[in-house]
């Protein structure tokens, strides 16, 4: 169903975000905000506000944001629809009738076509599987040990043994034939015409984080090959920044996150009371998987195979989360091979002592790579410490180096002092900078500081500053511009921005909802509730670190444009008068009464 912007306005202005809001969460104010416990992850001070001004809410926890609409689409699981609907209701805003027509169809976005389509094929599937044609599958289910209510929770399906079943259904509702391809449902070509990707498979719908369906992984029943067979990336479902299980496992009460290699596993894992688990969506973890579980803990279990091929996976999502400064533990599932089997063999209270024993990463990876070394002969024994004293410098700060230092040195029988003074060796050896600075969690630190992210920042400062003190705008229009914002989102909230400023009309909670995707969205709320350098300065401290930002937005502006001047013919022209606002607004002062 699609409902027109001017009438998702009117909703959302008549519904107050402060008042919605305290309908589930316990606010209190303070200052200009009300503050509360995050709903979106654990906390114990609350670092969740909401802006009646702004009409939007933020986390400085974990970055969740928005606006009455995604606050509902968060908290209740709700689509865009779903929410417009429910608060249509509370204000009693009446809408015109649903249409599910096709010609409705035509006018939803992209999408949230191909979303619906996903929707629609997870309920036929559901609907299959405790039908007469899933008794196979269910059985199935069943005999994995899986009960009722969790082949319930995780919407599991079953696809028909006919291979055109699913895109006959999806196209008599109203679903054209390439979108179902688009979509990854079927694939059509030209011998034989349309037909389903899935047939006569165990389905899996795969959720995102609000639990909108973006893709399904099938199982065969037994053996078969393959034993999986997953949707391929489509515009709504990106691989690599999804995680099975993480709807639920993000409302998860334990501080931590259980990392998995299969479906299946996060399944078990969950029927046995661990609600935190989560898996790679059949890829190789990778960083953008790392950045979605920091959002909710930065403690991460590993619980891969404990063959060949799951040690190497789990070496691999190891160095991911160092690079996302998260450390992984790992969790030693011997004799069995997977969290599924362990459970299923040994129960969750065993499971749980052998999370208590979980191994350090670091000495994990010693483990593994002292077995290429032959330790019964001196100069292996040298070539595997000389490997540790390597390593060992990648711990770029003292503290933590010289507990490492520690805790080897024990388990590998050596003594502390020669172990520490190989790294020591080591490090001036390689010429690592000031003792040892070169792995990977200190690149990112540097990339952090460097003049791209400066600029990020002082764009990001400026929109939360124009937004606070919105009569600024009139004097600083002048010099800057949405085109002086070098981030796409950036650039696109600040035209939007700088529209609604000019009819002098301020609603950035407007601005959210103008973005499609539940990323960008939460991205564009995230702008607005940049730390502004307010409180503690006096007048002239705040008016200059104003100018600084400008200054700075507009520097990298005319960086960029000159970089650019090769590829874009128009960059030219905007860095020479670019060039001219610049030395312009050094000279200015601008006031801030
Ligand atoms: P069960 O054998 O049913 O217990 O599955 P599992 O969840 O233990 O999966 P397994 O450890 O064998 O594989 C881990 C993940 O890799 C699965 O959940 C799938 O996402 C993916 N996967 C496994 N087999 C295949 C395959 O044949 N093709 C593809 N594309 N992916 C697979
Ligand atoms: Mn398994």
């Amino acid at each position: 169903m699609y409902y027109p912007e001017e009438l998702v306005e009117e909703i959302r202005m008549k519904n107050d975000i402060v008042d919605v809001i305290s309908g589930y969460v316990r606010l209190q104010r303070k200052g200009s905000s009300h503050f509360g416990l995050c709903p979106f992850h654990n906390e114990k001070s609350p670092s969740f506000s909401v802006s009646r001004s702004k009409q939007m809410y933020y986390c400085f926890g974990c970055g969740a944001g928005g606006n009455v609409f995604t606050f509902l689409m968060e908290y209740e699981h709700d689509t865009f629809q779903e929410a417009v609907r429910a608060l249509a209701e509370r204000a009693g805003v009446k809408l015109p009738e649903a249409d599910d027509s096709p010609e409705a169809r035509k006018k939803e976005s992209r999408r949230a076509t191909l979303l619906s389509a996903n929707k629609e094929a997870a309920k036929y599937y559901y609907y299959l599987l405790r039908g007469q044609e899933g008794e196979q599958g269910m059985r199935y289910l069943t005999g994995r040990m899986l009960s009722r209510e969790t082949i319930h929770k995780f919407g599991l399906g079953f696809a028909s043994k006919y291979s055109n079943d699913l895109t006959r259904y999806l196209k008599q509702k109203g679903f054209q034939d390439e979108l179902l391809q688009e979509a990854g449902l079927c694939t059509i070509d030209e011998k034989h015409g349309t037909h389903d990707k899935f047939w006569n498979r165990v389905m899996f719908p795969i959720q995102d984080a609000s639990h909108r369906v973006i893709g399904f992984g099938g199982r065969v029943m037994g053996e078969g090959m393959p034993k999986y067979l997953n949707s391929p990336e489509t515009p709504v479902f990106d691989k690599s920044r999804n995680l099975y299980g993480l709807n639920f496992a993000r409302s998860a009460r334990d501080d931590n996150m259980i990392l998995c290699e299969g479906y299946m596993d996060v399944i078990a894992m969950h029927q046995a009371g661990f609600g935190q688990a989560v898996a790679s969506l059949g890829t190789a973890f990778t960083q953008g998987q790392a950045g979605l579980i920091r959002r909710y803990t930065k403690n991460v279990y590993l619980s891969y195979d404990s063959d060949g091929a799951g040690v190497k996976a789990a070496l691999r999502a190891i160095n991911i989360l160092r690079e996302s400064g998260m450390s992984g533990r790992i969790i030693h599932l011997e004799p069995y091979k997977d969290p599924d089997e362990f459970i299923k063999n040994l129960g969750a209270e065993q499971f749980r002592k052998r999370m208590e024993q979980a191994e350090n990463s670091f000495l994990f990876e010693l483990r593994i790579l002292e077995r290429d070394f032959d330790l019964s002969d001196p100069d292996g024994k040298t070539k595997f410490q000389q490997e540790i004293a390597r390593k060992l410098c990648g711990f770029s700060e003292a503290a933590e180096r010289e507990n490492y230092i520690e805790a080897v040195a024990e388990k590998y029988h050596m003594s502390f002092e020669s172990l520490r003074s190989l790294v020591g060796g080591y490090a001036a050896k390689e010429g690592f900078a000031g003792g040892m600075s070169m792995n990977r969690p200190m690149k990112a630190a540097a990339r952090k500081s460097a003049p791209r992210d400066g600029a990020r920042w002082a764009q990001r400062l400026l929109i939360t500053w124009l937004s606070e003190e919105p009569g600024l705008y009139d004097k600083i229009k002048k010099y800057i511009s949405p085109r002086d914002f070098t981030i796409d989102l950036y650039r696109e909230v600040a035209k939007r921005l700088f529209e609604t400023l000019e009819q002098g009309s301020l609603q950035p909670a407007s601005i959210i909802s103008q973005f499609e995707d539940e990323e960008q969205q939460r991205e564009a709320a995230a702008l607005f509730h940049s730390k502004l350098p307010q409180m503690a300065l006096d007048k002239k401290e705040r008016e200059k670190a104003f100018h600084d930002i400008l200054v700075r937005v507009k520097t990298y502006s005319y960086e960029y444009d000159s970089a650019h001047m090769g590829s874009d013919i128009d960059a030219l022209s905007r860095a020479v008068s670019g060039k001219k606002d610049l030395e312009e607004l050094k000279k200015t002062h601008i006031s801030l009464d």
